[in-house]
């Protein structure tokens, strides 16, 4: 009500402004309307009495008064006089001012110089008056001019007569508006009051239905999602098993990935099995674990031959065995051209804004579309039943999605996309666009880090595909199929079960700064990354030696730990990255060593798991400062990591996670001085506000764990499952009816 109120304050108060205006208005049009009318009356009255005026001008006063008088009776003529040219008053009604005189208004004329009447406002003590001076000619000369006033008073008169009327016309319409509007309210609430009520008590109006239908689903599904939450509590291993079994009936999975996540290695005359360093494996290993099936990747160890079955396959985890990895063999021209050349060079590049130039060779593309079709042919070799549920990951088997729906067009396929899917005008760089594209649809789902990229996805099928896009539900619609685009934000396993293996928080600390040869009070900060040029460890390095030279308080106490893994070594930009990586560490160190400090310890080989988490829990704090990342898995482990609730996480706002992780100081690695204040301040930041910042992100990450994430896609898509089960039915039936239509 007190709204109400205040709208019909504002309401009597715009038609105050407004009533104003308008009188304004009209007041100033009634009045130039007026005098154009009195001037018209004027020439009208010398035009009629213009016979007897000439006839009188000169030879009789007492006659051409008696005319001047006639035209006076005209109500609205208060005076008349007639003036000769040299200004002598020939004859003029007693009324007449003497205020006016022939000489002057004459002299006034002339100046003019006009031939025509001429006409003015004068204000006389006793009111305004309104002058005609009307030229009088016998038709050859002009004899001098007839000269009328105008009493003006009425028009005053009239205009307070149309004030009156407007300030009563105001009032009444204010009236009648806050009436109208306090009706309207009235009406409306109770309006919506009753079917407010009715539709909670079941009985609506037909406009109403469809909405209120979705409401009351929206809202019952929103309460048994709660209810299976609550009910299911968090999302674990044991979870995504249970959820697996009871919307798949327990079905395997079968994931396809080029790498994979055990890798034989002989070193000095043994195997040792090693743990690759990528995202994709750390997140989809534990998911495995969880749920049974293949992995299917690519052999890429060098003792990956001696350990695998007839069949190719060999029982992972060693010691667990939980499921199994399908390898598959590539020839070195097949590697070079699939994956070092069309996937690292090509389509690597083409999706991070790493100012990294694709590269796309017809031969590279040849050997891409050759090694999809194998792994592809491999997955369908694993499944078991003709309706499987495949996982299809990353920008490595684009192609694969549609060569198994081909051969399994019931199989449930689930693509997640690990990097960024960049706009539709970068993606229409590759010359195989459309092939990608029509790829990638062979999939039911198809999964992004962010909504970002799930929009640049449809924008780039909109833009170079024949389909039509469903904005509503996020579907690609191709004659009878659907794609759904989701983002599925992933993240890590929760608790990561390394941790199990790794000292504590203090003995970390201890063994890594003894190990480091650094002093005990010493400062440490990591970067954990592949040696990647997205990953910009050169804007970082750089940013530690702004520190440096902006804080001087850091010089000889901080060190920052660099952990790169070699990656893609054979490809020429990669090579081109270590070099003037390891130049810059040198420079820096040059220019800030002192005694045994180095500013920068870069450690560039592979790192296994149980190490890097050491590191993690050893720093004060981590930086990722990537270009340009799908999600950045590292900043979540280092989250994982800090059992003690201590250290802080410096992150790039060009990550999947700066989104999840806000309670990171998130910086932009291009600007040094933003960053090396962020490093600055993660060093001096007191333990209550690392604590409380590593709190919350640790809830974030223990809540939003890899099994949530892909439990989330086998839900949709057992889902999707269902529905399209059911409509094969429903077209099965039809088929099956005589003279049914189809
Ligand atoms: C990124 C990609 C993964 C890849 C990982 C490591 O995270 O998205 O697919 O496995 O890098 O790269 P690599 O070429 O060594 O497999």
């Amino acid at each position: 009500m007190p709204r109400l109120l205040k709208f019909i304050g504002v309401l009597l108060l715009a038609l105050g402004v407004l009533s104003g205006l308008g009188y304004w208005a009209l007041a100033r049009t009634t009045q130039s309307w007026f005098e154009a009318d009195l001037s018209l009356r004027s020439r009208l009255a010398v035009t009629a009495a213009h016979e007897s005026l000439i006839n009188h001008w000169r030879s009789d006063p007492t006659r051409l008064a008696q005319t001047l008088a006639d035209i006076t009776r005209d109500e609205r003529i208060m005076a008349a006089a007639a003036c000769s040219n040299k200004g002598e008053r020939l004859a003029s009604t007693q009324t007449f001012p003497l205020a006016f005189s022939c000489t002057g208004l004459m002299n006034e004329l002339q100046e003019r110089r006009t031939t025509g009447a001429w006409d003015t406002k004068s204000q006389l003590p006793a009111g305004a008056v309104h002058l005609s001076v009307i030229p009088l000619d016998d038709g050859t000369l002009r004899l001098g001019a007839v000269v009328l006033v105008h009493d003006l008073s009425f028009l005053e008169h009239r205009e307070e007569t149309a004030r009156d009327l407007l300030l009563i016309a105001f009032f009444v319409l204010a009236l009648v508006a806050s009436l109208v509007t306090l009706l309207a309210a009235r009406l409306a609430w109770r309006g919506w009051t009753l079917d407010l009520r009715r539709a909670l008590t079941g009985q609506v109006g037909p406009d109403f239905k469809p909405l209120l239908r979705d409401v009351r689903e929206l809202a019952a599904r929103l309460a048994d999602e709660r209810r299976q939450e609550v009910r299911a509590g968090a999302w674990s291993a044991a979870r995504l098993r249970a959820t697996l079994t009871e919307h798949l009936h327990g079905e395997r999975i079968v994931i396809l990935a080029n790498r994979e996540p055990y890798v034989h290695q002989r070193v000095d005359g043994e195997i040792r099995v090693l743990h690759p360093a990528s995202g994709l494996v750390t997140a989809l290993e534990p998911v495995l674990r969880a749920c049974s099936g293949v992995w299917v990747g690519h052999g890429s160890g060098s003792a990956d031959r001696e350990t695998v079955d007839a069949k190719d396959r060999i029982r992972v985890p060693p010691g667990e065995e939980s499921y199994s990895i399908r390898r598959v063999w590539l020839s070195e021209a097949e590697e070079q051209g699939y994956y070092y050349g069309f996937a690292n060079e090509g389509l690597w590049p083409l999706c991070h804004v790493a100012h990294a130039r694709p590269i796309f060779r017809a031969e590279d593309w040849q050997h891409y579309v050759n090694v999809n079709r194998r792994f592809a042919h491999a997955v369908c070799d694993e499944v078991d039943t003709d309706d499987p549920i495949v996982l299809v990951q990353d920008y490595h088997f684009a192609l694969a999605p549609k060569i198994i729906r081909e051969r399994l067009p019931r199989a449930t396929i689930i693509t997640f996309w690990h990097t960024p899917w960049p706009n539709s005008e970068r993606i229409g760089i590759c010359p195989w666009r459309e092939e990608l594209l029509s790829g990638l649809l062979g999939s039911s789902v198809i999964g992004f880090h962010t909504q970002q990229h799930c929009n640049n996805f449809i924008d780039s099928v909109d833009a170079f595909m024949e389909s039509r896009i469903d904005r509503e539900t996020n579907a690609i619609v191709q004659g009878p199929r659907r794609t759904l685009v989701r983002p599925y934000p992933i993240s890590i396993e929760w608790p990561v079960h390394w941790l199990a293996q790794v000292p504590s928080v203090e003995e970390s600390r201890r063994l890594v700064r003894s190990e480091l040869g650094l002093d005990a009070d010493a400062l440490i900060g990591v970067g954990i990354d592949r040696l990647d040029y997205t990953k910009g460890i050169e804007e970082r390095l750089s940013a530690v030696d702004e520190l440096l030279s902006r804080h001087p308080e850091f010089r000889g106490r901080f060190t920052f730990v660099q952990l790169a893994a070699p990656s893609r070594t054979k490809i020429a930009r990669y090579q081109e990255l270590n070099e003037r990586v390891e130049a810059l560490s040198i420079e820096i160190n040059a220019k800030w060593s002192k005694g045994r400090y180095r500013p920068i310890a870069l450690l560039r080989e592979h790192h296994e798991p149980t190490t890097v988490f050491r590191y993690y829990r050893a720093a004060e704090l981590c930086y990722v400062s990537s270009l340009h990342d799908g999600m950045n898995l590292v900043a979540k482990e280092f989250v994982a990591a800090r059992s003690d609730e201590r250290g802080v996480l410096v992150l790039s706002e060009f990550t999947g996670a700066a989104r999840d992780l806000t309670e990171a100081l998130i910086v932009n690695p291009y600007d040094l001085r933003e960053a090396s204040d962020a490093l600055a301040a993660a060093l001096r930041m007191p333990d209550v506000e690392q604590g409380e910042r590593m709190r919350s992100m640790r809830r974030l990450v223990s809540d939003f764990n890899v099994y949530r994430w892909a439990g989330r896609m086998l839900v949709d898509a057992a889902e999707l499952r269902r529905k399209e089960r059911l409509s094969g039915r429903i077209r099965d039936s039809r088929h099956s009816q005589p003279g049914a239509l189809t």
